[in-house]
């Protein structure tokens, strides 16, 4: 089933606009990768997505139409987002930053378990549950900023360049552990990542966008086998 579907969406800043046609679905419970250039509209098309930013043509959600709803209640329907920059909240501790991602939830035990969840999923916060999220490295506020969002016990997980300005090796620890999430949780993704190869092993699909339009759709090995995206996109 199609949990989520974008046709022909257009996005602008003002007069300017920026998405002229991007299409693409996630399965109920699929992870779907966005590549693209800088500036091709990757963060604008989850904007579109989390009502941040106007947009025309169709967005459903589990066959909702998304157009016009706020922020929140896009939230509200089970849409987590994890922006570029992360979004953690400085002054907060960890543990606080846990829990105002389940601020919408009622069932105060189910929310323990999940919090211990992740602490297992990302062993580093532990030791980091009264620390304030400004004080940690950029690859636990990011892991921090997964946690967050999978707190609010999404269907579906927006994620932008969480490998942003990490080290490979820490890079490649935040995407094992989504990788481990989406098993073991089914949440589906819409994974928008620049390093393509670290994007690969976590999406079953990807599209590719230039200049506002989604120019490629794929499997993933078919998009690794192409040299266009070889060269652009893989080192190679
Ligand atoms: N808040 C904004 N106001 C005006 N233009 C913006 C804004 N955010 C992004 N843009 C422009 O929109 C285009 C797409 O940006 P963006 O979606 O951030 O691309 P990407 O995430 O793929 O790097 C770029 O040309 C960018 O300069
Ligand atoms: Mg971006």
């Amino acid at each position: 089933m199609t949990l989520l579907e974008l046709a022909d969406v257009t996005a602008s800043y003002g007069p300017v606009r920026v998405l002229e046609g991007v299409s693409l679905s996630v399965p109920d419970g699929g992870a779907v990768g966005i590549l693209g250039a800088n500036g091709a509209g990757k963060t604008t098309t989850l904007r579109a997505i989390c009502g941040t930013v106007r947009a025309d043509g169709r967005i459903t959600f589990d066959g909702r139409d998304l157009r016009g709803l706020r922020p929140d209640q896009v939230a509200a329907l089970g849409i987590a987002h994890v922006p570029e920059g992360r979004g953690t909240l400085g002054r907060l501790s960890v543990l606080d930053n846990l829990r105002v991602g389940a601020y919408l939830r009622k069932d105060r035990k189910a929310v323990s378990a999940d919090v211990e969840y992740c602490l297992d999923l990302f062993p580093q916060l532990r030791a980091r549950l009264s620390s304030s999220a400004a004080a940690l490295s950029g690859g636990e506020q990011q892991m921090l900023a997964v946690a967050r969002a999978f707190l609010a016990r999404p269907r579906l997980l927006l994620l932008d360049e969480a490998s942003l300005g990490l080290a490979p090796g820490t890079a490649k620890t935040v995407y094992e552990a989504i990788g481990r999430l989406r098993r073991e949780s089914g949440i589906a993704m819409l994974v928008v990542e620049q390093n393509a190869n670290l994007a690969f092993t976590l999406v079953d699909t990807a599209v590719v966008l230039e200049t506002g339009r989604t120019v490629l759709t794929g499997t993933a090995a078919e998009l690794k086998g192409m040299d266009e995206i070889r060269r652009a996109y893989l080192g190679g």
